[in-house]
């Protein structure tokens, strides 16, 4: 299976979003990576629930990718519209009972799908096999896009890959922060199958995003 893109809407031009999702649309991107920060559970906010729910309405293939970082996510379902299609993500150290947020997801249609910080054991994905349609490794700190990989990112990613090859299911990989054009060629390698693209990489300044999202895929394909 090839590699997905999921470029990071936070790292857009801000002030053309319209355009910035209907281009990434037209280009054939599996996924609109969506960052939603709380304030709490992260020191920083990008787009309130009203702004999640209303991309959509710029979407036609494109899924929401939507990363929630917050406390108790189940709290921003309903605002934002959670609905087949979308892929959800919700960190494992921010949740009360994890389980019963990703059944959540799920009772909505939506593919749920668990992120773990830097600092969390891979090991704990172990508990939730038969609950996630993917796993969202974040390589860098939450919070901020810009930053540097976090320590041990590759060999976390490596051993998440074989926890998910030994079970035999089909769940994906998504690898989130610092996803450069070095990196994400070595993230291909270790196992990684969606890469959130930031502000290292579709947004940098190396190429125009038509061209920056071909010479991705090429890289990861
Ligand atoms: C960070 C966000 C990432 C970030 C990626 O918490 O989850 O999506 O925007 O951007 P870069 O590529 O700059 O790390
Ligand atoms: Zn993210």
């Amino acid at each position: 299976m090839a590699g997905m893109l999921s470029p990071s809407v936070m790292c857009a031009d801000l002030l053309h979003l319209y355009d910035e999702i209907t281009k990434l649309d037209s280009l054939g991107v599996e996924f609109l990576h969506i960052d939603f920060m709380d304030n709490k559970f992260v020191p920083n906010i990008t787009f309130d629930t009203n702004m999640v729910r209303s991309f959509k309405k710029a979407m036609k293939n494109i899924r929401r990718d939507i990363h929630i970082m917050a406390f108790e996510p189940q709290k921003y379902f309903d605002n934002m519209e959670i609905s087949a299609g979308d892929m959800v993500s919700v960190h494992y150290e921010a949740c009360e009972d994890v389980h019963s947020v990703l059944a959540e997801i799920r009772s909505r249609g939506a593919s749920p799908c668990l992120a773990i910080s830097p600092d969390t054991p891979v090991g704990v994905v172990k508990d939730f096999m038969s609950e996630v349609e993917a796993f969202l490794l974040m390589t860098v700190y939450p919070g901020f896009a810009g930053q540097p990989l976090a320590p041990k990112s590759m060999e976390r990613l490596a051993e998440l890959k074989s926890i998910v090859s030994a079970s035999g299911k089909d769940i994906k990989i998504e690898v989130d922060g610092n996803v450069s054009w070095d990196h994400c060629v070595e993230m291909r390698e270790n196992g990684a199958d969606i890469f959130v693209a930031g502000s290292s990489s579709v947004y940098g300044q190396k190429y125009p995003l038509e061209e920056a999202v071909k010479v991705f895929y090429s890289l990861v394909k």
